[in-house]
Order: structure tokens, then sequence, then C-alpha cells
């Protein structure tokens, strides 16, 4: 059985990158990105094309998800890409600073930080229960203090830092059926806003990212119907690929973007525009 060793510390793999199947990376940065939510859908994008960029990439992801995310890691490394995963529970501050503390020991501090984690429980508001209601917000919103907290001192002490949040276009103009995943994604970009000004002057970013509909399990999962339905009023009558976020990410992680900060980039298709 696969499984990472107890206490979900990293597990990293050393892949020869001369090998003539691999990918080399690009210039190495040699600074740390930390994805959560990396092993998803949208997040597996993010890391591959950070790694490809030259990024020592760590993919966060649920406790519950070890075997997934070996069998993950081995994929990427097929791929020539070496990628590191880290467990840890973005609900909880507590786990979140021992996830921190361990990829620090292991790595280095964290400069770039991708909050991807994500969930939904779609339910008309007369149905939601208080569960469904805490556990989005917890995952979606809370999760961004957790983290965001845990590396913020490393990136003021270091004069540079990366945040980027990914939100939703549905954070932006409420979603029938998604009164908390449509609260908790407008709440992100509140604390892009706040803390693109508190780390303004100190060499820190922090920017949004609005996916519209991507091909991930999260829209999968949707009744067909609906989904056919939205995907035919976005004026790219397609749904989005996660490497199409990605890309977005990239942008806004490179030193070279360094004045882009408190923006909440949309690609959405032309979805909403405002
Ligand atoms: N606007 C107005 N009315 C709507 C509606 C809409 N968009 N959708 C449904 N209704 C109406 C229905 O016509 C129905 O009306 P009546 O009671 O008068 O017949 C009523 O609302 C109940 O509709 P449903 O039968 O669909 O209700 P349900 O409880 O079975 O389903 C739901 C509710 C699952 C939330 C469904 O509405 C739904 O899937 N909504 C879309 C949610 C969505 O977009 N999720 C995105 C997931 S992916 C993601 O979140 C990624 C991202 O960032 C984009």
């Amino acid at each position: 059985m696969m499984s990472e060793p107890a206490g979900s510390r990293l597990t990293p793999e050393v892949i020869d990158m001369t090998d003539s199947n691999t990918v080399a990376a690009q210039q190495p940065t040699g600074r740390v990105a930390l994805v959560t939510g990396g092993i998803g859908g949208i997040g597996t994008a993010i890391c591959r094309r950070l790694a490809q960029d030259g990024w020592r990439v760590v993919a966060n992801h649920h406790p519950s998800e070890q075997e997934a995310a070996l069998a993950w890691r081995h994929d990427l490394a097929g791929e020539g890409l070496t990628v590191d995963t880290i467990a840890g529970d973005v609900s909880d501050f507590a786990d979140c600073g021992r996830m921190i503390a361990a990829i620090k020991a292991d790595q280095g501090p964290v400069a770039a930080l991708i909050n991807c984690a994500g969930i939904t429980r779609d339910k008309t508001f007369k149905k939601m229960d208080e569960a469904q209601w805490r556990a989005v917000i917890d995952v979606n919103l809370n999760s961004v203090f957790n983290v965001t907290r845990q590396v913020w001192e490393d990136m003021l002490e270091a004069g540079f830092g990366r945040v980027v949040n990914i939100s939703s276009v549905n954070g932006q103009r409420g979603q029938f059926g998604q009164a908390n995943y449509a609260a908790a994604k407008a709440g992100m970009h509140g604390i892009t806003m706040t803390l693109a000004q508190e780390g303004a002057a100190k060499g820190i970013t922090v920017n949004t990212i609005s996916p519209g509909y991507v091909e991930t399990a999260m829209t999968l999962a949707m009744r067909d119907d609906v989904r056919e339905a939205i995907v035919a009023s976005v004026p790219m009558r397609r749904m989005g690929r996660p490497d199409e976020i990605a890309s977005a990410v990239a942008f806004l992680v490179d030193e070279a973007n360094g004045y882009v900060t408190g923006a909440n980039l949309p690609v959405n298709g032309g979805l909403f525009m405002h």
C-alpha cells in the first residue's frame, strides 16, 4: 500500500533531471511555492506550471488523501517534474502551523502561496444547513487566514512574497445554489485587497484570480443540465481548462510582475464582465 511517512512530512523524491524523458525546468528560482489543494484539478495544473517555471513546488492535500497524493507525485515525476506533497487540513490553523514549519525546515520559507483549496456544498438557501455553510466558509475562506498568516511574516522579513487567491466568478456575481461558496469566494478578494495594501511597501504582491467554469471534478459533479445551461451562457461557449488558470498564476507570481497587486483577474471566457 502506498502511504506517506507518519507526520505528513515532506517526502522529497530525487528525480534525475538528466534523463532524456524529463522536462528540464526553466531557470530555477530557488524559491518555494506552496499550492493548497495542490492535487486537485486546478491545483495540479498550477503545480505543473510553476515546477516547469523553476519553482520548488510543494502541493498541499487533505490528510485523508495520502495515497492519492503519492500516486499524483509519481505521475508528475513521470513527466520529469519534481513536486513535493504535504498533508495539512487548511481549515485548521494549528495544522497549518505544523505544515508550514515542516516546509520551512525541509525546503525553506514559502515565497509564493497559492490558496487554491476549495469545496462546494451547493444547495438552495432554504435547504442549506449550518454544516454546509460552515464547511465551505472554513475550507474556502478561513483557510486563507490559516495558511497565509503562517507565511506572512517570513515574506515581510524576506522583502519578497507572492500570494494568489483562487476565487471564482461566483464570488463576483453570486450563483443560484451557492450562498456559502459565493460568500467565501467574495471574502477572499477582501483579504486580497487588504493584504495587498499591507504588503505593498514590503515587496509582497497579493492578487485574486476568479476562474469561471473550469473542467475539473468540481464542475463535473454538477447536474449535467445545469452545467450545460451555464456553459451555453459563456460567450466563448466552452469551459476553461486548468492550464489556463495556471498560466494566470504564473504571470502573477513572476518577479517581473511586481507592480500588479490587489487585482482580481477574471479568467472566465467572458462569463462576467464588470
Ligand atoms: N435561477 C433561477 N431559478 C433557478 C435556477 C437559476 N439558476 N436554478 C434552479 N432554479 C429554480 C428551479 O427552476 C426550481 O424552481 P421551482 O421550485 O419553481 O420548480 C427551483 O429553483 C429549484 O431548482 P432545482 O430543482 O434545480 O433545485 P435543486 O435543489 O435540485 O438544485 C442546485 C439546487 C443543486 C443548487 C442547483 O440549482 C445547481 O446545481 N445550481 C448551480 C450551482 C453551481 O453553479 N455550482 C457550481 C459548482 S462548480 C464551482 O463552484 C466552480 C466555480 O467556481 C465556478
